[in-house]
């Protein structure tokens, strides 16, 4: 009986994952992430002659998305005539026609601006509150206190009497595309604390809508995969032939170039920061998970992550881990690391680098790649524990938000035969094959 219900359960578990990804096809949410988004809130402080003076703030609440260099780009359209009189904390790119303003003239004019953050080394006068950090956003997992960014304009040339209405059509680029932004609607002005806490103070209106983030309108190919070895099997399963492009280049050759640089090739190869060392999977980075010893208690992996990117490198790189061995305690020697609140069966664990050791995945150079590891020890469950039919893999693997593509699971290494597991459990080959299968048709463009 209780194995029936066992089994039921089982069942419902694995329907369950299905309905998620299936989601997740037509770009639901995250179902690692559900809660991810960016909030854009324009929180208007001031009212002036003809407009008003609003603070800008973005707000990425992604457990694990960074936005890296070259940083956010914030558009939008002026649903009437509005100008930007003066900005602090970014930039218009451009100031547009104003030549039917004649004695001030205007910061920018265009119906469509398009704001960037400033550099850290702007001059203060320019500056504003939690600002000019070149674009970059920390993932909220990793670092809250640095992942918001905030600038103030003042906006003008509204119609008599009128106090302005919230612009439409926001665009986010985070660096890329991918991010669908809703309207800005009018929301609870937002309240904050002053006097040491004690008195609460509010804007005088206040803007809000989210961003979010959806792999299927970014439509990158995939730039990570995952390649498994045991202590049990000599086998190296490495990452799936072309998991991101297939070799263009001569076998001989030491670098091919990779699909997503064609676009943006410029005169000079060698400085391409899309030139990835040449490889069977041709992807950027790949993520290795070796399991090393078994104990009696606990068992060891060894977690490597290597850039073939010859000119990038990643100062801000993180890694997700989706295994079930994540729910009992985990030692993890050489990186960073937090367990994320999850769903299913299994536990997320974020990874990321310490500060001066491994923060830098550092590029690869013509005969070194660049990497960096931490071995693990893991806690192990007697009621779950088993090395047969894969449980020792990861079930799923993101680097820096992106889905790392995984081996099949009939190329995971085996457990050698004769070692039986008092603990086999095959259902869980039916769930490995359909995470790889829903991954897949994910992936499918692509290939
Ligand atoms: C955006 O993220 C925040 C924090 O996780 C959450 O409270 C909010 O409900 C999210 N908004 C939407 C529309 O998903
Ligand atoms: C600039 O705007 C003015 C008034 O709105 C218009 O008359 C003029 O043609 C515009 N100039 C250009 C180059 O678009
Ligand atoms: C800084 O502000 C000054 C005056 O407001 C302006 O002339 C200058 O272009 C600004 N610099 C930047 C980088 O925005
Ligand atoms: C703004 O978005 C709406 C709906 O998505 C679209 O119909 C409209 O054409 C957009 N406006 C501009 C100026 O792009
Ligand atoms: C990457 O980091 C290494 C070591 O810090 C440095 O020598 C190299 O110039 C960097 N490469 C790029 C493209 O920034
Ligand atoms: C994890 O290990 C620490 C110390 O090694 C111990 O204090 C803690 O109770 C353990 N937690 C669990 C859930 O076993």
């Amino acid at each position: 009986m209780a194995n029936m219900i066992h089994s039921c359960l089982w069942h419902f578990a694995l329907v369950s994952i299905f309905l998620v990804t299936m989601c997740s096809l037509s770009d639901c949410y995250d179902p690692l992430d559900p809660n991810g988004n960016f909030t854009v809130t324009f929180d208007t402080y001031q009212w002036e002659n003809d407009g008003y003076l609003a603070k800008v703030t973005i707000q990425n609440y992604y457990q694990y998305r960074h936005v890296d260099k070259p940083g956010w780009k914030l558009g939008w359209i002026w649903g009437q005539n509005e100008v930007i009189w003066s900005m602090n904390g970014a930039l218009a790119t451009k100031q547009g026609n104003c030549s039917s303003f004649k004695s001030d003239i205007p910061y920018s004019c265009v119906k469509d601006p398009e704001i960037l953050d400033l550099m850290p080394d702007s001059s203060p006068e320019n500056k504003s509150v939690d600002c000019c950090r070149g674009g970059l956003l920390d993932a909220w997992a990793i670092n809250p206190s640095q992942s918001f960014s905030s600038f103030q304009i003042k906006v003008g040339n509204l119609q008599q009497n009128s106090f302005g209405r919230a612009p439409l059509n926001l665009t986010l680029m985070a660096p890329g595309l991918g991010y669908t932004c809703g309207p800005l609607l009018d929301v609870d002005p937002t309240v904050s604390l002053d006097i040491g806490g004690r008195r609460q103070v509010q804007v005088f209106r206040t803007w809000k809508t989210t961003c979010t983030y959806s792999s299927f309108i970014a439509a990158k190919t995939p730039v990570c995969c995952v390649s498994l070895s045991t202590f049990y099997n000599p086998t190296i399963t490495s990452c799936p032939l072309c998991s991101c492009g297939c070799r263009l280049a001569d076998k001989t050759t030491e670098t091919c170039i990779s699909r997503s640089s064609f676009p943006s090739m410029t005169n000079d190869p060698q400085s391409d920061p899309d030139l990835v060392k040449c490889t069977d999977h041709m992807c950027p980075v790949r993520v290795h998970w070796h399991v090393m010893s078994n104990y009696v208690d606990y068992w060891r992996v060894k977690l490597t992550i290597t850039n073939y990117n010859y000119h990038k490198n990643f100062s801000d790189w993180n890694v997700l881990v989706q295994h079930p061995g994540f729910r009992q305690n985990t030692t993890i020697y050489s990186f960073n690391s937090i367990m994320l609140p999850a769903g299913f069966r299994d536990e997320v664990a974020l990874f990321w680098g310490i500060p001066y050791v491994n923060q830098e995945l550092i590029s690869t150079e013509k005969d070194q790649v660049g990497s960096v590891s931490t071995e693990m020890l893991l806690k192990k469950d007697m009621d779950s524990f088993t090395f047969s039919n894969g449980w020792a893999f990861p079930r799923r693997i993101y680097f820096s938000g992106e889905t790392c593509q995984m081996p099949l699971p009939d190329a995971f290494p085996m457990l050698p035969n004769g070692v039986v597991s008092n603990f086999a459990k095959p259902s869980l080959c039916l769930f490995l094959l359909l995470t790889f299968l829903t991954s897949q048709a994910l992936l499918g463009p692509w290939l």
